[in-house]
């Protein structure tokens, strides 16, 4: 994990450059580079394939002004993984990272002022923002992508029970990778910090998504948790031994045994030495999840990450360059 943490990072930075060229050529109304988009695609998957937990991860950490580009590649990365847990062929894994890399590219028709509204946006606001799965396609419409991708460009935004948007598309009527989509989507989204409101949890925003009625595939949210976990890389847990730990490792046969790093002693309300445990030797056990809010922890993610600053690979948290 912590070697590919460090590829990760370079996989990350060079595929939100090629993000950011990619939405540039399209806004001068230049074709997209198709082998160029291919490669970064399998790339990304490259990494899943060496680790499965450290890009999808990693990708989660972004900064606000940084969403609009670093999105396209975490739910690039949540794609592939998700795809690959459905057991789809490896043709429709590739295609399943474009759609995902290409997912929000209608965004680039919304003037950022509104994108990175702090505020409430207004009802003209709002529908602006709800053209862009249409914009989307429209801009992939005389590229060569396939037309699952330009479907996940089109459809991302509906939902199981009719209410989503633009076509309220309900149940069979939206295609499985519409449907992977809108799950990968939304869990980026929301465990990103975003100008309006902070980042939640991985695990909460599993908890939270699970108990959202009508808007996902049931099936595919159940896929969506076995591959980044009841308590994914960077869930902040309770152990049975009264200490606190953040996940730092799947393990590849149970979602409830992780490999966790202690960091912190509830009875004596103060910081331990930092120590992995494999929860799979049943030397400790998890009893619950915690919130970061409730314990005022910041930077958590340092934990997990090793030292490693996803656009600055070699240097560590404590450099002034990190942001
Ligand atoms: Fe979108």
């Amino acid at each position: 994990m912590s070697d590919e943490l460090v590829r990760a990072a370079n996989v990350c930075a060079r595929s939100k450059a090629a993000v950011i060229e990619m939405f540039g050529d399209l806004r001068m109304g230049r074709v997209i580079q198709v082998d160029h988009v291919a490669d970064m695609v399998r790339e990304i998957s490259d990494s899943l394939m060496r680790h499965p937990d450290a890009l999808i991860n990693l990708a989660r950490l972004k900064t606000a002004d940084e969403y609009t580009y670093m999105h396209s590649v975490a739910v690039c990365g949540l794609m592939i993984g998700l795809a690959r847990q459905l057991g789809l062929p490896p043709l429709l894994v590739q295609d399943a990272g474009l759609a995902g890399l290409l997912h929000d590219i209608g965004k680039m028709t919304i003037p950022e002022t509104i994108l990175n509204k702090p505020s409430a946006l207004t009802e003209v606001e709002f529908e602006t923002i709800c053209s862009h799965p249409e914009a989307g396609a429209t801009l992939l419409d005389h590229q060569y992508f396939s037309l699952r991708v330009l479907d996940v460009c089109l459809h991302h935004h509906e939902k199981i029970d009719g209410s989503g948007y633009p076509h309220k598309l309900r149940g069979s009527q939206i295609s499985l990778f519409a449907r992977m989509a809108a799950v990968c989507d939304v869990y980026d989204a929301i465990t990103s910090d975003r100008p309006y409101r902070r980042h939640w949890g991985a695990a909460e925003s599993i908890h939270r998504m699970a108990g959202w009625e009508g808007h996902f595939d049931q099936k595919v949210l159940y896929a969506f948790v076995k591959c980044v976990g009841i308590y994914p890389v960077g869930a902040l847990v309770r152990l049975r031994s009264e200490r606190l730990a953040i996940v730092m490792e799947q393990n590849a046969d149970s979602l409830l045994i992780p490999k966790v790093k202690v960091f912190y002693s509830i009875a004596r309300g103060m910081p331990v030495a930092q120590e992995l445990v494999d929860l799979a030797s049943g030397q400790d056990a998890i009893v619950g999840l915690e919130l970061e809010k409730n314990w005022g922890f910041n930077h958590l993610e340092t934990l997990w990450t090793e030292g490693v600053c996803r656009d600055f690979p070699s240097c560590r948290p404590a450099s002034p360059s990190c942001k």
